[in-house]
């Protein structure tokens, strides 16, 4: 299975994708992790890209692409993945389909998983990461807006589409999420 979960700051792609990655039995990757965690260890990745991300701005796509290029070159990652928070722009969506192509792989499906604007803040609000100030947040959602909600009609026209309201309760989420997949218990 090969998955990509979509939504806004705060949307729970996190939540979703690290329960859907154990019950499915395959490899996530989240890029706003590995960020992260190279700032954190203060990799040369990290250094470049640390001020976009603490101000909650979309690292560039060479990098992202890059990044996502090598990774799915890896062995751990040849039955399937899912991918949290990539591709996020237009331009990734569609490096993501031509490797795919060389890769001789298909997408099954993307997970959109929607919020109301207020909702993602104030979830945002209360985890307290290092990019989590009220400006940083404010940021994503503004991004997500922009640059990524075109990919919904990218995947839409591509029947590809799942999309759920991640408003309810996140055990609910996955257990709709499993359902369209043809996966509940
Ligand atoms: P990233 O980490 O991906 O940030 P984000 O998209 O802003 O998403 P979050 O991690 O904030 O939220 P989430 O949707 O995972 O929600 P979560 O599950 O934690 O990226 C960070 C940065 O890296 C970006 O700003 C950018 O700079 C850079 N970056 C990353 N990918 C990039 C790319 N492809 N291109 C360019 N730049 C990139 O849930 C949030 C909270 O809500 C949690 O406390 C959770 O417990 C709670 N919650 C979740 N679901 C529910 C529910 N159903 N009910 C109640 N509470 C819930």
């Amino acid at each position: 299975m090969r998955l990509v979960v979509l939504g806004g700051p705060g949307a729970g792609k996190g939540t979703q994708a690290e329960r859907l990655s154990k019950t499915l039995g395959i490899a996530c990757i989240s890029t706003g992790d590995v960020l992260r965690s190279a700032i954190a260890s203060g990799t040369e990745l990290g250094q470049q890209v640390q001020a976009k991300v603490e101000r909650g701005e979309l690292v560039p796509d060479e990098a992202m692409i890059q990044f996502i290029r090598d990774r799915l070159l890896e062995p751990d990652v040849t039955q399937g993945w899912l991918l949290e928070g990539y591709p996020r722009t237009a331009f990734q969506a569609e490096e993501l389909d031509f490797l795919l192509d060389e890769l001789n792989q298909q997408l099954d499906k993307a997970i959109w998983l929607e919020a109301s604007s207020e909702v993602l803040m104030q979830r945002s609000l209360s985890r307290g990461r290092m990019d989590d100030t009220p400006d940083a947040i404010q940021r994503r959602i503004e991004l997500f807006q922009a640059c990524t909600t075109p990919l919904l009609d990218y995947y839409r026209f591509r029947d590809r589409l799942i999309h759920i309201n991640s408003e309810q309760p996140l055990e609910q989420v996955e257990q709709q999420i499993l359902g369209i997949l043809g996966l509940a218990n």
